[in-house]
């Protein structure tokens, strides 16, 4: 099928890199110049395993292709996707500002019929203002069906996501769009849940929040393990064995952060006030994910007195593994406030390490090569992603290098009787701290 995909960024590119992979016809359409110049010149904008690839090896193909041109987009597919950015205003509402200047832009060209498709993450009763909004300005008068159609891929591991799906969500009013989005999915063989347009918007907002409540609920629980003596990491299992409750999403550790949650949790907890219907379970989500990096400050502080002068190690500073993105990451905001307190940083990440430079909160960082290089003479380190690079660096030779080995690990990577006998004080979330005995 001829599709178009309005808006490069992280889910319009794998998005129309995966539907192109699939054997469809796509147009990828973007308003930064520069980008869509490098995406022509093969230069992929963001770091996701397997993109790079997908898209090469589609382009040749003549599948794929990049333009600035929305008319282009639009007169040459049956189904015009849309998505742009949905980002968070700062009394928490999400700005929908790009959404409907695409809505406006798609309508001045619209000619002939076209499914118009809202994949970026929008709260409830958007379809219903977009399709409005398309009605005003559709100068030719041309027939148009507005479906809602969201994503629920995780960075790192998007392109999977992608093409083994755990369901794919249709919210349509209109039979021939439906038929028509089961067309553009049926390679994926995923199961199809087609509701109708509010549903499916409300679904990626409430399993968003839902998947957030679980992390927050396990991270609360890891403050009872640490007061109580218990290992959050057997209470996970413990409970993920009921297959009701399931072990996924229950890694305690320093709160989420993305792109998304921190986001849609936000705009969720907005628009339920807003329709006079305060979602407060959600609020206590949010408390908990910011209690839980305070809380790990605290220990930090609890253990090393002062913060100020003192050679701080920290490994990871990307929102989680396998991606470059820094956005809301827990780990930049940790950095962000010990340097705020006086702490000398020293940093490595295995892929944000560009991205990082430029963070303002985080100037006067020293970035290192490797690892290693970053516990030079540090009196602790602090472990705030878990990549995997980090769970084969030497311990032996991280204690040799650091001047007093003291290891605050945010995401439970190591084992504390494995650091106990390396010779490290060893602290981590919802387990027992350790010591050099
Ligand atoms: C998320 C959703 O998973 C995805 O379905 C949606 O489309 C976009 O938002 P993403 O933001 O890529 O995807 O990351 P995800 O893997 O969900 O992790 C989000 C945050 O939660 C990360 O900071 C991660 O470290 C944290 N997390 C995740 C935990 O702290 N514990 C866990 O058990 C799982």
């Amino acid at each position: 099928m001829d599709l178009s995909i309005i808006g490069s960024g992280y889910v319009g590119l794998v998005t129309g890199a995966c539907f192109a992979d699939v054997g469809h016809n796509v147009i990828c359409v973007d308003n930064d110049a520069g980008k869509i110049e490098a995406l022509q010149a093969g230069k992929i904008p963001i770091y996701e395993p397997g993109l790079e690839e997908v898209i090469h090896r589609n382009v040749s193909a003549h599948r794929l292709r990049f333009t600035g041109s929305v008319e282009e987009a639009v007169d040459n597919s049956q189904i015009v996707f849309i998505a742009v950015p949905t980002p968070q205003k700062p009394n928490g509402d999400v700005d929908l500002s790009f959404i409907e200047k695409v809505a406006r832009e798609i309508a001045g060209v619209l000619k002939s019929y076209r499914v118009i498709v809202d994949k970026s993450t929008v709260p409830v009763k958007t379809g219903e203002k977009v399709a409005e909004s398309i009605k005003r300005y559709n100068r030719h008068g041309a027939k148009f069906d507005v479906v809602s159609n969201p994503e629920f891929l995780r960075e790192g591991c998007a392109i999977s996501d992608l093409m083994h799906p755990d369901r794919i969500v249709i919210g349509a009013e209109s039979e021939h769009a439906i038929d028509l989005m089961k067309k553009i999915y049926e390679p994926f063989m995923a199961p199809i849940l087609v509701t109708d347009i509010n549903s499916a918007e409300l679904i990626k907002h409430a399993a968003n929040s839902f998947l957030a409540l679980k992390i927050s609920y396990i991270n609360a629980v890891s403050a009872i393990c640490e007061a109580s003596g218990a290992d959050v990491e057997k209470v996970a299992d413990g409970i993920g064995m009921d297959r009701r409750i399931g072990r996924n999403f229950l890694d305690a550790g320093i709160g989420y952060g993305g792109s998304c949650f921190p986001k849609d949790i936000s705009a969720f907890i907005t628009i339920s006030e807003q329709l006079g219907v305060p979602f407060n379970l959600i609020k206590e989500v949010q408390r908990i994910n910011v209690a839980q990096r305070e809380r790990f400050l605290k220990t930090i502080r609890e253990k090393l007195w002062v913060l100020r002068d003192k050679k701080i190690a920290v490994w990871g500073l990307t929102f989680k593994p396998d991606t470059d993105d820094l956005r809301s990451s827990v780990a930049v905001e940790l950095v962000a406030e010990m340097l705020r307190e006086g702490a000398q940083i020293s940093a490595y990440d295995p892929k944000g390490m560009e991205k990082a430079r430029e963070v303002k909160t985080m100037a006067g960082t020293k970035f290192t090569s490797s690892a290693l290089e970053a516990t030079d003479g540090a009196e602790a380190l602090v472990i705030a992603t878990e990549w995997d690079e980090f769970a084969n660096v030497d311990l032996a030779m991280v204690k040799e290098r650091m001047t007093t080995p003291i290891v605050f690990d945010g995401r439970n990577m190591f084992n504390p009787e494995t650091m106990r006998q390396l010779g490290f004080h060893y602290h981590s979330i919802g387990r027992a701290s350790v010591v050099p005995r």
